[in-house]
């Protein structure tokens, strides 16, 4: 795995400090607020499970599994494969992401979860990769860990072909990796 691996872009300790830093900022905007967190499946699954560890209030947890329609040319089209489980209606909601990148997946997850009537809506994403942003797309990040130059980047969740995902930093794939 490793020496698919161009350059690390963030080390697992500077993934760690700034998941602490979220957490201070997050646990004062949330405290009284309850807030049900949703996780989107799967590339969320590593940073989901430290970043909820640092949220210091009560919370519940939830996930939505979101993809592609299969065997179409059109892009951006959005379906839910697995959707909340918890009433949102009147909630407050945290959308935790892996990465903000045309945004496709984020307003249509942004959108889905808003039709559901929320008290608020917010998005906490670890990476955000800005230049990659899809024209018409105005939702921004509430939340973000750490601006990502336009590369492809793998580990702590994120994947090329559903591997990588194990790997505890975020790190830039060499050119030869892929097929
Ligand atoms: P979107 O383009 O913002 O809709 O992002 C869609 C999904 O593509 C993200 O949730 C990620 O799972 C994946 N993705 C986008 N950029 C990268 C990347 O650099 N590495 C790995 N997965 C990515
Ligand atoms: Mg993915």
């Amino acid at each position: 795995m490793e020496k698919d691996i161009q350059e690390i872009l963030i080390t697992e300790e500077q993934i760690q400090s700034r998941i602490r830093e979220l957490g201070e900022i997050l646990t004062e905007e949330y405290k009284d607020k309850d807030p049900v967190v949703v996780g989107v499946l799967k590339g969320v699954v590593v940073f989901y499970a430290d970043m909820i560890r640092q949220l210091k209030v009560p919370c519940q947890m939830d996930f939505m599994w979101i993809s592609s329609y299969a065997g179409t040319t059109t892009t951006g089209q959005m379906q839910v494969k697995r959707d909340v489980s918890v009433d949102i209606k009147g909630r407050h909601v945290l959308i935790l992401e892996d990465i903000f990148d045309t945004g496709t997946s984020l307003d249509f997850t942004y959108k889905h979860l808003m039709a559901k009537e929320p008290a608020s809506l917010k998005i906490c994403t670890l990476l955000d990769k800005p230049s990659r942003r899809k024209e018409g797309i105005t939702l921004q990040a509430d939340f973000v860990g750490f601006t990502v130059p336009n590369a492809f980047v793998v580990g702590y969740g994120l994947d090329y072909n559903e591997h990588y995902r194990n790997l505890p930093y975020v790190g830039v794939l060499k050119p030869e990796a892929y097929q």
